[in-house]
């Protein structure tokens, strides 16, 4: 019996995010590159998204590649664009098929022309998904993006668009990279490390957060039906009391 049957459909989380960590490990256990471990990445990717579409998961967002990781060796990074070229290109008929419609957040200027028109072309394409919104963090910190916020409000108040006393906090979520997207309710990190690595600060305030030492590229269906059942057995407070919690129907 597969774990979805057990998971409690009233209470699923709308949005998981997952920091996807373990790759390099994964080959290295097996004696091969690095570029072999990202690339059984891509395999664990096309598992889990179809997992979160059969348990009606409606937002499923990975951080591929942070703003960080450009400093990683150059073979490396360049190895990593061109698997996202050919990920993309071979998955896009069958995401539109499935429903799947893609949104990417991060530093875009900073992506390769092919990257980013490959980028674009499968925005397009998959745009009237209904099933899952999957979100692609790429070249994406939250440093990043709070500061760019931050730039971006100091432009609008000089111009007189926006006025200082307007400023809130869903003002300041408009200004994210993620301004129509709800906050994470789940965020895992694979890999056995357990750091948020500049990946959504703001947005995951209330997250609940699920480690596991399971390495990116044997993360598939079941272990997310895993954790979809240990958040299910958490209390959501969000600074609340237990007594001042409605029961889920
Ligand atoms: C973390 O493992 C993984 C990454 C930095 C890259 C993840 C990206 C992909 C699997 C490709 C994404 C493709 C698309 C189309 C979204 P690590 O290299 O940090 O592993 P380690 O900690 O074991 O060294």
């Amino acid at each position: 019996m597969s774990l979805i049957d057990k998971l409690d459909h009233n209470r699923l989380p709308a949005h998981i995010a997952i920091i996807m960590d373990g790759n390099g490990r994964w080959a290295k256990t097996r004696g091969l590159d690095r570029s072999a471990g990202h690339r059984e990445g891509v395999e664990a990717i096309r598992r889990v998204v179809e997992a979160a579409s059969a348990a009606s998961i409606q937002y499923l967002t990975l951080y591929a590649f942070s703003t960080e990781n450009w400093h990683r060796p150059m073979d490396e990074v360049s190895g990593l664009m061109d698997l996202m070229v050919y990920a993309l290109t071979r998955e896009t008929a069958r995401l539109k098929k499935n429903g799947v419609r893609i949104v990417v957040i991060g530093d875009l200027d900073r992506l390769p022309d092919n990257v980013r028109k490959i980028l674009q072309d499968c925005i397009q394409e998959t745009a009237g998904g209904k099933n899952l919104t999957l979100v692609i963090a790429l070249s994406y910190s939250s440093k990043w993006e709070l500061t760019q916020a931050v730039k971006k409000i100091s432009d609008d108040i000089e111009s007189g668009i926006l006025h200082k006393e307007d400023i809130c906090e869903e003002t300041f979520s408009n200004y994210l990279t993620t301004r129509n997207l709800p906050d994470p309710d789940l965020l895992i990190r694979t890999g056995g490390e357990q750091r948020i690595s500049n990946f959504l600060l703001w947005q995951s305030a209330y997250a609940e957060f699920y480690f596991t030492e399971t390495f990116w590229p044997d993360f598939n269906d079941e272990e997310l039906y895993k954790a979809i059942l240990d958040y299910q057995k958490r209390e959501r407070r969000f600074g609340k009391i237990s007594e001042q919690i409605e029961p889920e129907q």
